[in-house]
Parts: structure tokens; C-alpha cells; sequence
């Protein structure tokens, strides 16, 4: 069996192959990755020498037509897995553009280059944000209407609708899958939990947007890796099927747990400018995923986050290389006037 992996040098495509290299000894794999700033081979560089003749990279961009054409040939692959895109809601509302070109322009050129190919399965990795924001009660289910609210959310959901659009008009066998918050080994720490986690273990602040009342539903990268796998292995085409790890946690209450964890003092907390647009609350109801596939998250939060934040603390030079490059434009950009704001009550 031969997978294609899109966007596997990215903190979960990264997860998904060393997931899949480790427990199927019969599977290859083939990444195309274009090595954005989050794109990072050192996340595979083990699996790369260990694994050789089972894992091949290919440095490319999903936009590229006749690259992607090149690449997924008839007969070369059983299972397209889709993960490659633009990622972070802040950078998204900096800049849309490359959402636009990635997000969606990406996912209309895989899903044409995959169906002229026959490819049997194609999964696209989609997120719980295409529903838009709860209130304070209910669940997102499979049957919520689409209603994004940042650029990052609105790209997604173009190409889920496009997918959609593929499955209806050509029979084409896709399925899509959305899941919540992930955390876990090697995410990049523009994401709350590994910024906050690398912040603390360097005793810098941590900035809150607003009151640090959203809540989100946290879920270990590697239940969500489990799931995309049943998703590809058991799910019905032209199915949608949402994955959660039903823990809602408030990103103060996330903040503190995470504090606590790492015996540092919730002094470094700073209450910053919110988000523009920032949602209330995620939270998913995955009941059909495990009526259907079998699946439901094993990893507790307690129990991920001690060994994230121990994977953090083990891996503080993979940290300091990132933070040391183009990133500090980014962060200078996006918190440069905002942390400038008060220190929170200790
Ligand atoms: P990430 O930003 O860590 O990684 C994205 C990867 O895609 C990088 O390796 C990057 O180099 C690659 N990439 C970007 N543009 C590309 C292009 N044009 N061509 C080829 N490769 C390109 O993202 P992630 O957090 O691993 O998310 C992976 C997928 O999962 C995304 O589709 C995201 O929407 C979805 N998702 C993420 C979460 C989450 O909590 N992180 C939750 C639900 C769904
Ligand atoms: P993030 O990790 O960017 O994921 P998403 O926006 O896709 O949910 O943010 C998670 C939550 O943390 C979100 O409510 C925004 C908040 N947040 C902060 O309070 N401070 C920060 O510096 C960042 C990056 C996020």
C-alpha cells in the first residue's frame, strides 16, 4: 500500500507518517511538502534515515499543477492523505493571501491531478473552525452549518466545499474529517500551547488575547493521527466525520494547568488585545466517529500534556532553531505593541 502525504514536514502530516512508518510495516509513503516556514524536515529526519526504501520526500508545491501532476501518476498510489496548508488564524488575519493560494487554489489542484489519476481514497484534513462559534452550550456536529469567521476558517471551508463539490458532481471518493484543537511533539510554538509551554520554560510572558475566556477542545495529535487513519482505512466516501477530545478548557484554565505543570508563576501571564473576530468556543460531538469508525481520543489531557511539555523540555535546541529564524519578524509583528500591555494579577 503507497500513501500520498501532503504537508508531512507540518506538526500533525509529521505526526501522521511517523504514526503510520511505526505500525504498518506494509505501507510506504511519499510527502510533498513545500517547506513553508512551518514545514520542517528535521521532524522526519529519524524515519528518513531509518526508513529509506518505505519513505520518500518530494520538495514541492501543492499550487503547482504540473509539479502535483507529476507526482501523483496512475497507478502510483492507493490514498491521497491531505494535510498541506496555511494554518494559523493570527497570520491569516495578517495576510490572506497565501491561505487563498494554498487553502484552496492547493486543494483544487490535488483534487483534479488525484481524480484524472483513479486515486481509490482521498482524505482531506479539515478543522472544526469551518462551523464557525458556539455559545456557551451545544456541540458541533457533522450536520452543523458551515459559518467561518477568519480567513484561515473561510479558506477551509472552500475546500472542503470544493471537495464536496468533486464527490457530488464525479463521484469522486473523498472523505473529509474535522477535529479540534491539537497538541502535542512538534508543533510550532506560534500555536498557543508550544508558545506558551517554550514562553514559560524561558521564564518569558505569556500573552492572553482578552479575558482568556475562549474555550477550546483539546485533543492529542496522535488520537487525531489514529482517527484520520480509521477515517482513510473505514470511512465511507463522500462522509464527513469530526474528531474531539472532549476537553473543553477555557485558555486561562489552559494557561494555568500548563503553569502548574511547569512550576512556573502565573505572573508571566499578560492580558494582550484580543484577536479580531476571535471565536468563543469549539466543541465537537465525534459520536458518529465512534459509532462508524470505531474511534474515541485514549490520550487524557493530564497525561499529553506532562509528556508534551517533557518533549518541549527535551527538544529545547528544535525550539531555539525556530525561534531564531524568520519567526522573530513574526513575532515582533504580531505582539510587538501588545505586550506592552499590564502584567496580569499574580
Ligand atoms: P502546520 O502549519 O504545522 O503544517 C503545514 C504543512 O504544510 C507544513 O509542512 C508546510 O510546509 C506545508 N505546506 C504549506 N503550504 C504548502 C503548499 N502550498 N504546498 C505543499 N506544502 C505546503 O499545520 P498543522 O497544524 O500540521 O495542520 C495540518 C492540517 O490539519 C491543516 O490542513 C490544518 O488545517 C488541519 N488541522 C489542524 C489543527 C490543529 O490544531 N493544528 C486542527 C484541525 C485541523
Ligand atoms: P491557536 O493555538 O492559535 O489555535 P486556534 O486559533 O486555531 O484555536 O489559539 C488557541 C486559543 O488561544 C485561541 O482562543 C486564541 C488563544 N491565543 C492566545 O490567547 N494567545 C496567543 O498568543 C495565541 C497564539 C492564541
Amino acid at each position: 500500500m503507497r500513501l500520498l502525504v501532503t504537508g508531512g514536514c507540518g506538526f500533525i502530516g509529521s505526526n501522521f507518517i511517523r504514526h503510520l512508518l511505526t505500525t504498518d510495516s506494509a505501507l510506504s509513503i511519499t510527502n510533498l511538502d513545500k517547506l513553508t516556514y512551518a514545514g520542517n524536515p528535521e521532524n522526519l529526519a529519524d524515519l528518513a534515515a531509518s526508513q529509506s526504501s518505505r519513505y520518500e520526500f518530494v520538495h514541492g508545491d501543492i499550487v503547482d499543477r504540473s509539479l502535483v501532476e507529476s507526482v501523483i501518476t496512475p497507478g502510483r498510489f492507493d490514498a491521497v492523505i491531505h494535510f498541506a496548508a496555511e494554518s494559523h488564524v493570527d497570520r491569516s488575519i495578517l495576510d490572506s493571501g497565501p491561505f487563498i493560494q494554498t487553502n484552496i487554489v492547493g486543494t483544487q489542484v490535488l483534487l483534479d491531478a488525484s481524480r484524472k489519476a483513479n486515486i481509490g481514497r482521498y482524505v482531506q484534513v479539515s478543522t472544526d473552525e469551518v462551523y464557525g462559534s458556539l455559545g456557551p452550550t451545544g456541540l458541533f456536529t457533522e450536520e452543523t452549518p458551515l459559518a467561518p469567521n477568519s480567513p484561515y476558517s473561510a479558506s477551509k471551508a472552500a475546500s472542503d466545499m470544493l471537495v464536496r463539490s468533486y464527490v457530488h458532481t464525479f463521484g469522486f471518493p473523498a472523505i473529509i474529517t474535522r477535529c479540534s484543537n491539537n497538541y502535542g511533539p512538534y508543533q510550532f510554538p506560534e500555536k498557543v500551547l508550544p508558545l506558551f509551554v517554550s514562553n514559560a520554560l524561558a521564564d518569558l510572558p505569556l500573552p492572553l488575547y482578552g479575558a482568556g475566556l475562549n474555550v477550546r477542545d483539546w485533543i492529542h495529535v496522535v488520537d487525531h493521527c489514529r482517527g484520520i487513519e480509521a477515517a482513510w482505512r473505514k470511512g465511507q466516501p463522500g462522509e464527513v466525520y469530526n474528531f474531539g477530545g472532549g476537553c473543553e478548557l477555557t485558555n486561562v484554565e489552559l494557561t494555568h494547568r500548563l503553569l502548574d505543570a511547569v512550576g512556573k508563576p502565573r505572573s508571566l501571564i499578560r492580558f494582550v488585545t484580543d484577536r479580531p473576530g476571535h471565536d468563543l468556543r469549539y466543541a465537537i460531538d465525534y459520536s458518529k466517529a465512534q459509532r462508524e469508525l470505531g474511534w474515541s481520543p485514549q490520550i487524557s489531557f493530564d497525561a499529553g500534556l506532562r509528556d508534551t511539555i517533557a518533549w518541549y523540555q527535551s527538544h529545547s535546541d528544535w525550539v531555539a532553531r525556530i525561534k531564531s529564524g524568520a519567526y522573530r519578524n513574526y513575532y515582533a509583528e504580531q505582539y510587538g505593541t501588545r505586550l506592552a500591555s499590564k502584567p496580569a494579577a499574580p
